[in-house]
């Protein structure tokens, strides 16, 4: 167990009913130039991303930065528009959904940012911040919702009595309460937490993401929890899927994942968490080279230029993302299978 984060261990929830399957999704953004706006090419953030994310479980999406994690978050709750392919939530897309309906199931469907401050309006007061969307969708009386945001401040571990005080007043990692606090004000099922702990110290960081637990556990929540590192997500994740250029490059349960990476890459992501023991050697695999433009992605498999074990099929040909043992997927055509 990682020394560094101070969580307890968590049991997977049986692989029961898929909440959001995301079929073939693509996101570009256009690349313009010049005085007219000429599109010159396209920046392929998310690039073909087959994925079920389960009721009830942690998907944890880790990758390099611009690797388009958060694009990919946004893009599940129809933040953003998609460029192709299918989100459904409970069976319908999202994404074809008129206004009415889409109004309904925002209420849903929520996010958990990076920067809790940022996110946070600091000219309202706390307890506007919290029931502003319960004012707004649930069009309750000032009463109702006052006594509603001091129930999910208790809930999320705030003193309520400073309700009426500014963001500027609390610490980072209560204002990441709040923010969790505000996400979960209208009972959503889906929640995006994108670096949601990212820029915590440590010993709060695990404070946060123990929250979090416990609110998936209490409130029946599904969670797609980002980052760029992988020590983060092994505590709270059942399951893991890596990102590299837009696209998934593995996918497994996160102890399996721990235990025998099969592509190259989460390898050396894996190699470069320091283990809490420095008599044990640690094999870093070092990856060659800068991460390549996803406006111009590398032929056959993406990760082709970094990868320690290239050979020549890899330059031509694209890997898919299958079933190479059972349960795990993983897109490389020489995955590094365990031994039997
Ligand atoms: N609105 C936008 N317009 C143009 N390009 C964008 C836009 N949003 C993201 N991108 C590009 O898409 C790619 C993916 O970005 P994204 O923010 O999704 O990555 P990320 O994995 O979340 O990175 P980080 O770990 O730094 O947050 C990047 O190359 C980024 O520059
Ligand atoms: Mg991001």
């Amino acid at each position: 167990m990682n020394k560094t984060l101070d969580v307890p261990e968590r049991k997977l929830p049986a692989a029961s009913e898929v909440l959001l399957e995301v079929k073939d999704v693509k996101k570009y953004f256009p690349i313009t130039k010049g005085l007219l706006n000429r599109t010159v090419g396209q920046v392929k953030a998310v690039d073909g991303v087959n994925l079920s994310i389960r009721q009830g479980e942690t998907f944890g999406l880790v990758g390099e930065s611009g690797c388009g994690k958060s694009t990919f978050g946004r893009v599940l709750l129809r933040l953003q528009s998609a460029t192709g392919g299918e989100v459904l939530f409970n069976g319908k897309d999202i994404h074809s959904l008129g206004s009415r309906e889409m109004r309904k199931l925002r209420e849903e469907m929520q996010i958990i940012f990076q920067d809790p401050f940022g996110s946070l309006n600091p000219r309202f007061l706390v307890k506007d911040i919290i029931g502003e969307p319960l004012r707004i969708h649930r069009k309750m009386s000032a009463k109702e919702t006052d006594a509603r945001v001091v129930e999910l401040m208790e809930l999320v571990g705030l003193d309520a009595s400073r309700r009426n005080r500014y963001p500027h007043e609390f610490s980072g990692g209560q204002r990441q309460r709040i923010g969790i606090a505000r996400a979960i004000a209208l009972n959503p099922k889906f929640i995006v937490a994108d670096e949601a702990v990212s820029a915590l110290d440590v010993s709060v960081q695990s404070q946060v993401i123990n929250l979090l637990m416990k609110l998936q556990k209490e409130l029946g929540l599904t969670f797609l929890f980002i980052a760029h590192g992988l020590n983060v997500v092994r505590h709270i994740s059942d399951r893991v899927g890596v990102m590299y250029l837009g696209k998934l490059v593995e996918v497994a349960e996160t102890e399996e994942l721990f235990a025998a990476p099969l592509h190259p890459y989460t390898a050396a992501l894996l190699s470069a968490i320091p283990k809490p023991s420095p008599r044990r050697k640690q094999e870093r695999i070092m990856l060659e080279g800068d991460v390549p433009s996803p406006a111009n992605p590398p032929s056959g498999c993406r990760f082709h230029t970094r990868c320690p074990f290239v050979q020549d099929t890899c330059r031509q040909t694209e890997p898919l993302l299958k079933e190479a043992v059972p349960g795990r997927q993983v897109a490389c055509h020489f995955p590094l299978l365990p031994k039997s």
